[in-house]
């Protein structure tokens, strides 16, 4: 089985730690380590026969080289790089392009570099049971069970259980709040984690069926390849001209061939201020605190100090990040909209 490691988003919504030219999954924000230095290691955890083949932009290729130098010395199958991003349906393709040529029937878990999981027993037992499905052709999800209307996943009603896993009945990816909530009303649905597990082939053949420009796309890129050291460069023109879509709408929307694989593992995906806040250890007052802060009839915030001392004095609920150039300052209920600030400064220069 190859780990294939994704690491291609920039995580606006954590800036201003998370930047363009140094996204979150770099980051150390939960460990020591950073995000992507996690994943790659609980995915090489999972068996002493797996290898790890990750996908970057052509820009983080260093920092991505580096910790698998470091961490998978002698199990790294290399590096694809992007010359642009085409989201993941696409850059999963071009992993399975690189599998197929050796091995089609090879398994890979696909793992999101920007997330954490705490309970790596719980894992590696949902890693085994969706490894007999995709061992079948299945392609295999992991359910999280739902604790909120969330409108940044992907949800799943699963179907009847079968020995570990239960069919697919319907994936349906960031539902509006409404229809969400309908879902979690309705019970039975599952959050998709992100992860997948299936063989190359299936995953080549769903798309051909599903998305074939894509397919085409990434073959042709992937054909053009230019290769050094670890590296992988597909041709930047092919690639630039295949559509921009993630596996849930191009593949998992469709197939007929999904399965999930419930997952209780203590997952969660680091995808804004307030989830760290809900994931790092919290004083009596509910605050989460990162560096050099000083607080005063302060609760339910998350304060976060990269250098200078952060004091805060009677707030509730609130954000605040401190890095080198920027200070946020944010109600905690807000936060899914730091990506609005991003965008306003982008587009402000
Ligand atoms: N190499 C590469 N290239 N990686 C990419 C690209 C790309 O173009 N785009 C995104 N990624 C990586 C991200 O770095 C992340 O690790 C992972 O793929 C998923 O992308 P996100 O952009 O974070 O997706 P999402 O969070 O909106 O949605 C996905 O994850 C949810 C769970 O966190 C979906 O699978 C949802 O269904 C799911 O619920
Ligand atoms: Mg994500």
């Amino acid at each position: 089985m190859l780990a294939i490691i994704l690491s291609g988003g920039s995580g606006t919504r954590l800036w201003p730690l998370s930047r363009e030219a140094y996204p979150k999954q770099f980051i150390p924000v939960v460990s020591e380590e950073s995000l992507l230095a996690d994943t790659v290691t609980r995915g090489l955890k999972l068996g002493d026969d797996i290898r790890v083949l990750a996908i970057t932009n052509e820009e983080h290729r260093f920092v991505v080289a580096a910790n698998l130098q470091r961490l998978a010395p002698g199990r790294t199958e290399g590096i694809i790089l992007e010359p642009v991003g085409r989201n993941t349906a696409p850059a999963i393709a071009l992993a399975a392009l690189a599998m197929a040529e050796r091995d089609p029937d090879e398994l890979m878990l696909v793992m999101p570099s920007d997330q954490v999981l705490k309970d790596e027993k719980a894992f590696a037992r949902a890693v085994a049971a969706g490894s007999e499905a995709a061992g079948q052709g299945k392609l295999v999800t992991f359910g999280i069970v739902p604790s909120s209307p969330h409108t940044g996943y992907g949800y799943i009603r699963a179907g009847s259980p079968q020995k570990g896993w239960s069919a697919v009945d319907a994936f349906v990816e960031k539902p509006d709040a409404e229809t969400a909530q309908g879902y979690l009303d309705e019970g039975g649905y599952f959050w998709n984690s992100g992860m997948f597990l299936f063989s190359a082939r299936r995953y080549l053949e769903e798309l051909e069926r599903y998305q074939p420009n894509i397919l085409e796309a990434c073959r042709r890129a992937y054909q053009q390849r230019e290769g050094d050291l670890d590296f992988t460069r597909v041709n930047r023109e092919a690639f630039a001209a295949c559509p921009d879509d993630s596996i849930d709408y191009a593949v998992m929307e469709h197939t007929r061939d999904a399965v999930v694989v419930p997952l209780d593992a203590g997952w969660s995906d680091v995808g804004s201020w307030s989830t760290l806040w809900e994931i790092q250890p919290q004083d009596e007052h509910g605050n989460a605190c990162h560096g050099d802060v000083i607080l005063e009839d302060v609760s339910g915030s998350y304060i976060h100090s990269e250098g200078r001392l952060i004091a805060a004095l009677g707030v509730t609920d609130h954000v605040i990040v401190e890095t080198d150039d920027v200070v946020l300052v944010a109600d905690r209920n807000r936060v899914q909209d730091v990506k609005k600030l991003v965008n306003r400064l982008k587009a402000e220069g």
